[in-house]
C-alpha cells in the first residue's frame, strides 16, 4: 500500500513570536542561538511548522508533540529531530527564501530543498561521483547551476531520510539524472535499503527532493504552512 506523505510549505518571514509558546527549553535555546536573524526565522519556522504538522498528523496540540532533537552521536540538541516514540516520522529544510517540512507515520523520510547558487557548480567533481559528473557535463551550459541541484538536493534528501547527513560522503550516493525520474541509483555499503526519490516543484531559482524508506512509490499532499503558521495565536 503506497505510503502517505504531507508537505508543508513557508517562508522565513512566517515567523512570529506567538510560535515560540509551543517550544521545548531546548528550542527556545536554539532559536535564541543564532547570529543572523534569518537563521533565526528559518528554524522558528521549521520547528513550529514540524510541531503543527505532527499536531495534526497525530491528534495531539503542538506544543505536546515529544519531538526530540538531540544528537544520537553527541547529546547536543541538534541532528535529525525524531519522535520519541517513533509514531511518525519528519523532516526539515530551509534555503533561501523557503522551509518545507514534510511528515508521515510510515516511515522515514529526507527533504531538501537548496537555492540554486551558481559558485556551488565548482563543487561538482567533489560530490558526483564519475557517472553522474557525465550526465552533468552532458547538460547545456545554461541548464547545469538547476541540474547540479537537482543532483545535490536527490543525493542529501537520501542521506537526510537515513538520518547520516553530510557525515557519509555523497559521492557514496549515485543518484539519476536531472532529466531522468528521481531514483536512488546505488549507496555504497547499503545494498538492502529501499528508498522511493521524488522533485518536488518549487520556482526557478530553487531545487527539492523527497526520499521515502518504501518500496512503493509515496503520494504526497502539498499543505500550505503559513496559513497554520498565521493561525498561532
Ligand atoms: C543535515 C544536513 C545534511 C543539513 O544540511 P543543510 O542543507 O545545511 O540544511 P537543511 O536546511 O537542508 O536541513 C537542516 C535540517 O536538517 C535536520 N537534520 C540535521 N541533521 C540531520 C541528520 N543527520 N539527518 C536528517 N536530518 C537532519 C534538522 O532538522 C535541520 O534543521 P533544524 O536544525 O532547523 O531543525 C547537514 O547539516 C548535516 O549533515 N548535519 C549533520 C552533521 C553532523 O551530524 N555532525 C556531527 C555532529 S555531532
Amino acid at each position: 500500500m503506497p505510503i502517505e506523505c504531507s508537505v508543508y510549505w513557508a517562508r522565513p518571514g512566517d515567523a512570529r513570536p506567538e510560535h515560540r509558546r509551543m517550544f521545548t527549553g531546548a528550542e527556545l535555546a536554539r532559536a535564541t542561538a543564532y547570529r543572523r536573524a534569518i537563521d533565526t526565522a528559518r528554524f522558528v519556522v521549521g520547528c513550529a511548522l514540524s510541531r503543527l504538522a505532527l499536531g495534526e498528523l497525530l491528534s495531539l496540540p503542538p506544543g505536546d508533540v515529544p519531538l526530540l532533537r538531540d544528537c544520537a552521536d553527541c547529546g547536543q540538541p541538534h541532528g535529525r529531530p525524531r519522535l520519541a516514540d517513533d509514531s511518525a516520522h519528519v523532516s526539515v529544510s530551509h534555503s533561501g527564501e523557503h522551509v518545507v517540512v514534510a511528515v508521515t507515520r510510515a516511515a522515514p523520510l529526507g527533504v531538501d530543498i537548496e537555492q540554486h547558487k551558481p559558485q556551488s557548480v565548482d563543487l561538482a567533481e567533489a560530490v558526483l561521483t564519475e557517472t553522474e559528473q557525465a550526465g552533468f557535463s552532458a547538460l547545456p551550459k545554461t541548464e547545469r547551476v538547476a541540474g547540479f541541484f537537482r543532483y545535490w538536493t536527490r543525493k542529501e534528501a537520501v542521506l537526510k531520510a537515513t538520518g547520516d547527513g553530510l557525515r557519509v560522503p555523497m559521492t557514496a550516493i549515485e543518484v539519476s539524472a536531472p532529466h531522468s525520474p528521481a531514483a536512488l541509483l546505488r549507496f555504497d555499503g547499503r545494498p538492502t535499503l529501499r528508498l522511493r526519490l521524488a522533485d518536488l516543484s518549487v520556482d526557478a531559482e530553487h531545487s527539492a527532493a523527497i526520499a521515502v524508506e518504501t518500496t512503493d512509490p509515496p503520494t504526497m499532499t502539498h499543505v500550505d504552512g503559513r496559513v497554520l503558521l498565521a493561525a498561532v495565536s
